[in-house]
Parts: structure tokens; C-alpha cells; sequence
């Protein structure tokens, strides 16, 4: 068989995410149905799918098995993971925006089975809702796993990535921050933290299924560590370069909030100097554990060239 090209490896990869999490949807129907639709809403509403890419890809280069339910499950879990962190990152309290993926934020959508918008106590539970389905999912199938070991690393990592060692806790000094100046370190904190955590988990999670040993977890940890700051370095610049049209959600939403950025502190031509070092120092990292222009060094380049 022929190898395929990075695109048509994307879109094999993406019509494999969608497949799974739609498998994994609630059913909208019960006395509950609208906190059901407001997931359903915000899930399939698009999105990258960056972070279950990631974790698939990461796991096909430490496995050569093909990946089975407990990999598709965990990919599945992240992505309503961090979908419950845009969620709550459009309510009002937090940076009130009323676009994302192209259409509008949760909590100002319509919702048709109530006759009016989601709105902001809808938006909080959507937010709950998400998360804590991801992790009902996920130890559901520790009883069906032939890896319950390596499945129960798994979501132990999912958890801390999110929780407040990870995306929570750096959710926090955002919005703690907010409006106010922030020095380098808090910067960087924030970074590794809202941002960069659940890269990371997507990485460490896709090499600890396949199987890989600590010492390569732990370098895994350190190249999407890199790459998450890179990312957001770059959504940074994106709030100020791009159009709402491009990218599916407001542009200067942060100036709107009075939010120190990546550009506001070091300005913008630093910051596109800093994505790239970061990315290369990702990749050169990445070619000693797993060699040259693999899938997910192509996918590295094209995230931090994007966009949208
Ligand atoms: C947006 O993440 C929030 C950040 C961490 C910058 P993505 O840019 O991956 O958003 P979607 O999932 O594609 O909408
Ligand atoms: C949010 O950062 C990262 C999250 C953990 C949700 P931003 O607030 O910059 O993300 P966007 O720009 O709204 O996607
Ligand atoms: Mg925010
Ligand atoms: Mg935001
Ligand atoms: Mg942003």
C-alpha cells in the first residue's frame, strides 16, 4: 500500500474522531434533554481536533498495533475535555464572547427544546456536563480494556492535565490577571498551564497507551509542553492579525478584556520568532525519539502556521 500523504492521513484521522465521538454523544431525549443538546451543540459545532489527532498520532509512533477502543475512547474524552474549557472560557465571566467554531459561543445559542437561548446557568452546567461525561466514559471502558494498566495512567493523566496542576489552575491566574500587568513568569505559568497541560496530556497519553517507557513519556511531556506554548503564543498573535471570519471566533477579544498577551508583553515580531524556536526545539526533540518529517512533525508545522 502506498504511504499516504499528510492531508490524507489528516482526513482519514479527522473522519475517525468524528465517527468515535459521535458514538459517544448522549441521546437528547429525557426531562434533561436540553443540558444533552447544549453538549451535542458545542461538540459537533467543529473545531481542529488537534488534541485527539495528537494523542492518535503519538500513540502510531510508539505502537505499531493498530489503535483500538481505549485509544479512540481517551481521544474522544479530550476533546469533550477541552471543549468544556471553551465553554466556560466564552461565559460572560470569564472573556463574554458570542463566537466560536464559526457559530455562536454556548451559552448565547438558541436552544431550540427551551424556546430561548442556552444562557449562562446552561453554559455552567454544559461546561460540567462535558467534563464529567469525559471521565464517565473513560473509566466505563477500564472494564472492557485488555490495558487497564496503561488505560488507568491514562486518565489519571487526563485528570491532572485539566485539573488545577494543569488547565484550571491556569484558567485561574488568567482570569486573576485580567486587566492587570503580569511579568514573564506569570506569563509563562499561564501558558504551560491553560494551554499547554492538555497538550501535553494528549501526547503523554497517546505514548503511555502504546506503551512507551517513562524516560520517552517524560520527553514527550517536554516536546508538547513546547509545542503548547508555541500554540498559544500563536493564538495570541491570531486575536490581533486575523479576521473573525478566518478564524471563527472574535478577533481583539483579548484587548476587549484588557488581557496582558504574548504580543502586548514582548511585541509581535518577538512572539513570531518565539513560535518558531519553540517549534524547532519541539521537533529536534521529536526526530531523536522518533526520526525525520513523521506525521506528527508535519502536524506541529501546520499548527503553528495556521490560521484559524
Ligand atoms: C483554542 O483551542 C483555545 C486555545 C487553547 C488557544 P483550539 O485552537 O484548538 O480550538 P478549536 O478546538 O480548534 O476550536
Ligand atoms: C483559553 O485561552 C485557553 C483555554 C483553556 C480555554 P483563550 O481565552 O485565549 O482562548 P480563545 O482565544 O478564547 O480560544
Ligand atoms: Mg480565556
Ligand atoms: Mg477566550
Ligand atoms: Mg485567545
Amino acid at each position: 500500500m502506498n504511504k499516504l500523504s499528510f492531508q490524507q492521513q489528516t482526513a482519514q484521522n479527522l473522519a475517525t474522531i468524528e465517527e468515535h465521538l459521535k458514538q459517544y454523544l448522549p441521546l437528547e431525549q429525557g426531562y434533561q434533554e436540553t443540558i444533552f443538546s447544549s453538549m451535542n451543540y458545542s461538540l459537533l459545532a467543529g473545531g481542529k481536533r488537534i488534541r485527539p489527532l495528537i494523542l492518535l498520532e503519538t500513540y502510531r509512533a510508539f505502537c505499531q498495533d493498530e489503535p483500538d477502543e481505549d485509544v479512540f475512547c481517551m481521544m474522544s474524552a479530550l476533546e469533550m475535555i477541552h471543549t468544556s474549557s471553551l465553554v466556560h472560557d466564552d461565559l460572560p465571566c470569564m472573556d463574554n464572547d458570542q463566537y466560536r467554531r464559526g457559530k455562536y459561543t454556548t451559552w448565547y445559542q438558541y436552544g431550540d427544546a427551551i424556546g430561548k437561548p442556552f444562557g449562562q446557568a446552561i453554559g455552567v452546567l454544559c461546561g460540567d456536563a462535558l467534563l464529567t461525561y469525559a471521565f464517565e466514559i473513560a473509566s466505563k471502558r477500564l472494564e472492557a480494556s485488555s490495558k487497564p494498566r496503561q488505560l488507568g495512567k491514562a486518565i489519571y493523566l487526563l485528570a491532572k492535565k485539566t485539573g488545577i496542576y494543569g488547565m484550571i489552575g491556569g484558567q485561574t491566574l488568567d482570569v486573576e490577571l485580567t486587566g492587570q500587568p503580569m511579568d514573564a513568569g506569570q506569563m509563562e505559568f499561564i501558558f504551560r498551564l491553560k494551554t499547554g497541560a492538555l497538550l501535553e496530556a494528549s501526547m503523554m497519553m497517546g505514548a503511555v497507551l502504546a506503551g512507551a517507557d517513562e524516560k520517552t513519556v517524560s520527553l514527550v511531556e517536554s516536546i508538547a509542553a513546547n509545542i503548547g506554548k508555541a500554540f498559544q503564543i500563536r493564538d495570541d498573535i491570531l486575536d490581533v492579525t486575523s479576521t473573525t471570519a478566518q478564524l471563527g471566533k472574535p478577533v481583539h477579544s483579548d484587548e476587549k478584556n484588557q488581557k496582558t498577551t504574548y504580543v502586548t508583553l514582548y511585541g509581535l515580531e518577538q512572539a513570531k520568532k518565539d513560535v518558531d524556536e519553540l517549534t524547532q526545539d519541539a521537533i529536534d526533540t521529536l526526530q531523536q525519539l522518533c526520526g525525520a518529517n513523521t506525521y506528527l512533525e508535519n502536524l506541529f508545522l501546520e499548527m503553528i502556521n495556521r490560521n484559524k
